[in-house]
């Protein structure tokens, strides 16, 4: 089969990176990057990150220029990721000019004139009570980024809530909203069929609240920000749109569509309502695709700032 001969998730969020930075909606992102800026000009901002996977979006923030006096706390529940994000970042930091420093409970120091941020990076799940809470700290932002599809929106929405200061932001981006395409089109009705399954197992798992719906992250998210009583300040599609340039992909976009092709091979591969002989022939062909450099994939996806109220309690810690 072409494509890579095997896949790290690690790889995939490397290459990721790039195709998230031209995906992510400007509007939504400057709305959030100006109250950011105003509260570092008297103190440092408190920012938890959850499901940071391997922390690209802290070097987004720090190229972006929005960390100058910022305390980073960052969060995922596989102690491989966070390893790979203790290791990748002092790198990265020192390419950018920073000096780095370990703090004896192990935080990392990154200092460049007029910037001082602090990463506390911890290998923690969101919903383990022994984790997030012994930091006893309430935050200026949190953000959520290609994750509130993974797992059960209310629970996490209930949980993100009672680590948030009155008066501060949700940043939550690429929320899945319900639409992955592949053109050309290989057979119409398998197309279909290969989107509306890889749907289904995403819908079907289940969660504390039953069926998790996943597959609207991003439009629940808009009805339930606003029932929650959070306004919405802002809110836009940041779809991944991948095409075929006339010098082909660049090699993360290459990696990424196959391992995106290779996460529906084994979403649907067992899955007794669909043909696995036509499922084998339709993931060699979109490899193919890839290899030729004529696929173009498209997911729709939805990012979303909302504000807390002044008189917002967070009593559920
Ligand atoms: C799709 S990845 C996105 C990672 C990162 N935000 C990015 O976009 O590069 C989702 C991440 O959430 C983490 N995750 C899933 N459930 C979690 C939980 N309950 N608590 C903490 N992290 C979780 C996974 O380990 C994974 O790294």
């Amino acid at each position: 089969m072409p494509g890579p001969d095997h896949y790290s998730f690690i790889r995939y969020l490397e290459a990721k990176k790039s195709i998230d930075d031209r995906a992510l909606n400007q509007a939504v992102w400057q709305r959030m990057a100006e109250p950011l800026r105003e509260i570092q000009e008297t103190r440092s901002v408190t920012i938890l990150e959850v499901g940071c996977g391997i922390g690209t979006m802290i070097e987004r923030m720090i190229e972006r220029g929005l960390l100058t006096k910022a305390v980073y706390t960052a969060i995922d529940f596989d102690p491989e990721y966070v390893a790979e994000a203790k290791a990748r970042l002092p790198r990265y930091a020192n390419r950018q000019g920073f000096e780095t420093m370990k703090e004896a409970g192990g935080a990392l120091v990154l200092k460049r004139p007029g910037r001082e941020i602090l990463l506390d990076l911890v290998a923690s799940d969101l919903f383990d009570v022994a984790g997030l809470d012994r930091h006893d700290r309430l935050y200026d932002l949190i953000v959520a980024h290609a994750f509130l599809d993974l797992v059960d929106l209310d629970s996490a929405l209930h949980r993100i809530l009672s680590f948030i200061h009155p008066g501060g932001l949700l940043y939550f981006s690429l929320n899945y909203d319900g639409a992955t395409i592949f053109e050309p089109q290989i057979h119409p009705a398998l197309d279909r069929q290969i989107e509306e399954l890889y749907h289904q197992t995403m819908d079907l798992r289940q969660t504390g609240s039953g069926p998790s719906r996943m597959s609207g992250t991003g439009r629940r998210l808009l009805v339930s920000l606003r029932q929650a009583g959070l306004p919405i300040l802002s809110a836009g599609s940041s779809d991944w749109v991948i095409y075929p340039r006339p010098t082909g992909y660049s090699p993360d976009e290459a990696y990424f569509l196959h391992f995106i092709i290779d996460t529906i091979r084994g979403a649907l591969t067992g899955k007794p309502d669909l043909d696995q002989n036509s499922l084998g022939r339709w993931i060699t062909e979109r490899h193919r695709q890839v290899e030729e450099g004529v696929l173009v994939y498209i997911a729709h996806q939805v990012d979303v700032l909302a504000e807390v109220p002044e008189k917002w309690n967070a009593t559920d810690r």
